[in-house]
């Protein structure tokens, strides 16, 4: 499963490269504007810069919402570096700008996707990624992690090569139950992937080891 971070802040980028475990990188609007991030020429060196920390795949979202503008958009993003990912969401348009960008070679990733029937309509255009958002379906009582097993199924039967990246993660045991169900991605914040790290037997035992040699090695 890889892993990627949900994130347009490049320190919180660099923190998780740093341990060695980064796949790659998914924006969204709402990412960048956290950022401060406006204006066409300085969103377009964010990415750059978020390219240059990666090696793996980095999601870049279009704006518009009708297909001649995503085009345009996925085209411009995608001139930028190889690793960009056009960010699309699930609307007719942007199954139309899947299908085209798909032809012309270019990686897509469908975003805000929350059922099967979605996703199905995704694969079959030929997107690299589709990306439910778990947490905001668990948000609504429907089952996050169901639809994640649900997709993964339903892409083995028919072979479908895009990938299940599963988006919006709120705590370190989505990640687990996502691995269990075979997402292919997950993407999330630092803190949720730091989360993983945690267990209190760990600490305790380290604690100790630490002690017992400190003991025995006195100077
Ligand atoms: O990038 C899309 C997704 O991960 C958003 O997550 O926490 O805003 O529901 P969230």
């Amino acid at each position: 499963m890889k892993f990627f971070v949900d994130t347009a802040n490049l320190e919180e980028i660099k923190d998780v490269q740093a341990l060695g475990i980064l796949d790659g990188v998914t924006t969204n609007p709402s990412l960048m504007a956290k950022e401060g991030i406006a204006g066409d020429e300085n969103v377009l060196k964010h990415y750059k810069d978020i390219c240059d920390i990666v090696s793996g795949d980095v999601s870049a979202e279009v704006i518009s919402t009708e297909f001649d503008g995503m085009i345009e958009e996925g085209l411009k993003l995608a001139s930028l570096d190889p690793k960009i990912v056009v960010k699309i969401p699930m609307i007719s348009e942007g199954i139309k700008a899947i299908k085209h960008l798909t032809s012309l070679g270019i990686k897509t990733n469908c975003t805000l996707v929350f059922s099967a029937g979605q996703a199905i309509l995704a694969a079959k255009a030929g997107a690299t990624y589709i990306s439910p958002f778990i947490g905001r379906l668990d948000d609504t009582n429907v089952d996050g992690i169901g639809l994640i097993h649900q997709l993964t199924s339903i892409f083995q039967i028919y072979g479908f090569q895009t990938q299940v990246l599963a988006a919006s993660i709120r705590n370190s045991l989505h990640i687990v139950r996502c691995a269990e169900v075979g997402a292919d991605v997950v993407t999330c914040p630092a803190k949720t992937i730091h989360g993983l790290f945690n267990h209190p037997l760990t600490d305790i035992g380290l604690e100790k080891f630490l002690a017992d040699h400190a003991k025995m090695n006195k100077s």
